[in-house]
């Protein structure tokens, strides 16, 4: 077992809880107040913060963005309280995963984090990437981006023993995807349309409670890995292809070491290894007031396949460190 993998093992499980919680507390403070980017400063600077009290020799692999327009969480930036000595943790992260949402104050921002051991996140650059993902239990590959919308939705119902028109579809509400929703509509599928946050359609795949049977659709490639990590632990499937619209944005990816553009990825190739993934809940649509504050996390593992759910109710003292 590597130091890395001990690490994973034994601390990071619930460490991790603790850094997304930080930041969903810090932007819960700016919920419904109309202000995305202080919502998301507030997250980067509580997540940055827990990150660097954790032992490890840290390196944010998705992040905020490049260093020349991310002052913090930059794709680079080493994080950790043993950088040089500790163990090789990559890191991908969304401190707020919504931030309109919770501008908004509507239901489903996040917090997140996925951590692996070093070398196994894509480097994914910050364009966008065309997703469809399933829940657990159907044959592998059942869906694939080099199909049509109504062979992958025929091959889910198929397997689901269900007829098309029984299917729930989520898609990022979205102009680029008028014609995906009249296709699904004219299968009769119903189409659960979310104004933000793909992180969380994925998952929803995942997650009975939901109803989604499948989410089908472009949002962000760093998304997509983040998205990828917890369907690794929870179990699902989901492909991915980078999508460029220019030329500066094939030069970012090739930057990134990514030699295949039109390459269609796998969860392994998007996640690989070990890997942990943890998400806070930021918005339910409710506005915060004074008094205590109640997040839920949920907190999950690729070689065990446990999922945890933490919630906590964090005193005064907590909201303004
Ligand atoms: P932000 O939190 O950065 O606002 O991202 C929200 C989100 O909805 C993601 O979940 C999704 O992947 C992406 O934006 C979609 O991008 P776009 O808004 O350009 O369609």
């Amino acid at each position: 077992m590597t130091a890395a993998s001990q690490i994973l093992d034994r601390v990071l499980v619930l460490e991790m809880v603790r850094v997304t919680e930080a930041a969903a507390i810090a932007a819960a403070k700016l919920i419904g107040r109309g202000d995305e980017k202080a919502a998301d400063h507030a997250a980067v600077e509580a997540m940055r913060a827990a990150l660097n009290g954790l032992y490890m020799d840290g390196t944010v692999v998705i992040g905020e963005g490049e260093r020349d327009e991310a002052p913090m969480l930059y794709i680079g930036e080493k994080v950790g309280s043993a950088i040089g000595k500790g163990p090789k943790i990559d890191i991908a992260l969304d401190p707020l995963e919504g931030t309109t949402i919770t501008a908004k104050a509507g239901p489903n921002a996040l917090a997140v984090l996925a951590v692996a051991e070093e070398g196994n996140l894509l480097n994914a650059p910050d364009v966008y990437m065309d997703k469809i993902a399933v829940g657990p239990g159907y044959s592998p590959n059942i869906v694939n981006l080099d199909r049509t919308v109504a062979e992958n939705v025929n091959a889910v119902a198929k397997e689901k023993g269900v007829a098309p028109n029984e299917l729930i579809v989520c898609v990022l509400d979205r102009p680029r995807h008028e014609k995906l929703i009249a296709e699904l509509r004219a299968l009769g599928c119903g189409v659960m349309l979310i104004p933000d946050g793909d992180v969380a359609g994925v998952i929803a795949t995942s997650d009975p409670d939901t109803t989604v049977d499948i989410y089908m659709g472009s949002g962000g490639a760093p998304e997509g890995v983040l998205a990828a990590a917890a369907l690794r632990c929870i179990g699902g499937q989901f492909k991915g292809r980078l999508l460029f619209r220019n030329d500066d944005e094939r030069l970012r990816a090739r930057k990134w070491g990514i030699e295949d553009l039109d390459k269609i990825y796998d969860l392994e190739e998007l996640a690989k290894g070990d890997c942990i993934f943890a998400a806070t809940g930021v918005t339910d649509g409710k506005i915060l007031r004074d008094g205590r504050i109640t997040t839920e996390t949920v907190v999950m593992r690729a070689s065990s396949g446990t999922v945890r759910r933490v919630k906590s109710t964090h005193g005064r003292g907590r909201h303004h460190d």
